[in-house]
């Protein structure tokens, strides 16, 4: 009974219960940030991923520059009719690199998280040229423009240390080699190993991807999109909970 006779004086006197309250949800409060002030990452590291390359980052860029989020997310949440239509729930490292991210609010589209390796590079270039073509009922824009102007590489390494900044885990030999590796990626005849020392050799493509002469906006675009999602094999990922 002593208790509850205690209780009823806090609730009968709203000064008193008001300290309490505030107490209360600061305790709450600590416990919920305090540990992230010592806490190295809050992101689980998962094997396989890694910073993108520069031609991919470039292509980025062009994504960004069009828009291209306006209308498609990179986010697949963890409910049954997205697993099941784009795969595997993705997981916080899989945009650790991305400043800033590309989750995306709006889906006029489809999401992108996993469209890398879905279609061939040819599809691509085609529906990105002219969208109705290969999608006659596609309400996307045409982006043909993507093939007619080159792009050189050469401020991509300025755009990497910006973003080895705010903690992308880009190496002074990944930087200062970056237009070697921009040029390389989308030319399959150089012979040069650099690029797939860095960056990994299963992980990255090296083609020329929109079969055309040179390395053009599209080239970057479609190195981009074609990664997008291949980095993690979810035929082995266990997620840490369930281990
Ligand atoms: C006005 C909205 C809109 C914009 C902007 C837009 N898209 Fe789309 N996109 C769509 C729609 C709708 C579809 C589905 C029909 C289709 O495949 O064309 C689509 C489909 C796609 C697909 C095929 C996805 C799949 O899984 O079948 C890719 C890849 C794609 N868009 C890339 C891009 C890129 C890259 C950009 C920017 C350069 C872009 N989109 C800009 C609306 C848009």
């Amino acid at each position: 009974m002593a208790i509850l006779d205690k209780h009823k004086i806090l609730e009968t006197n709203a000064t008193l219960l008001l300290v309490f309250s505030f107490l209360v949800v600061t305790i709450g409060g600590i416990v919920q940030i305090a540990p992230l002030f010592w806490l190295e990452n809050t992101i689980e590291d998962v094997e396989g991923m890694r910073p993108y390359t520069p031609l991919e980052l470039a292509g980025r860029d062009i994504y960004l520059r069009e828009g291209c989020y306006v209308c498609h997310s990179q986010m697949i949440r963890p409910m049954r009719d997205e697993v099941e239509r784009y795969g595997h729930y993705s997981l916080a490292a899989e945009s650790q690199y991305d400043h800033p991210f590309q989750w995306g609010s709006k889906r006029t589209g489809p999401d992108l998280a996993r469209v890398g390796g879905r279609y061939s590079d040819d599809w691509h270039v085609d529906h990105l040229i002219d969208p109705q073509s290969v999608v006659p009922e596609s309400i996307m824009p045409k982006y043909g423009y993507l093939t007619n102007k080159q792009v050189d590489g050469k401020h991509i390494g300025d755009l990497m240390r910006t973003q080895s900044y705010v903690g992308v885990p880009y190496t002074d030999e990944m930087i200062v080699n970056a237009q070697l590796d921009f040029n390389a990626q989308a030319d399959p005849d150089l012979d040069y190993d650099g690029l797939l020392e860095r960056y990994g050799e299963d992980s990255v493509n090296v083609r020329n991807f929109d079969g055309r002469h040179g390395t053009s906006e599209m080239d970057a675009l479609v190195a981009y999109l074609q990664m997008l999602g291949t980095l993690v094999d979810f035929s082995t990922f266990t997620p840490d909970a369930s281990r």
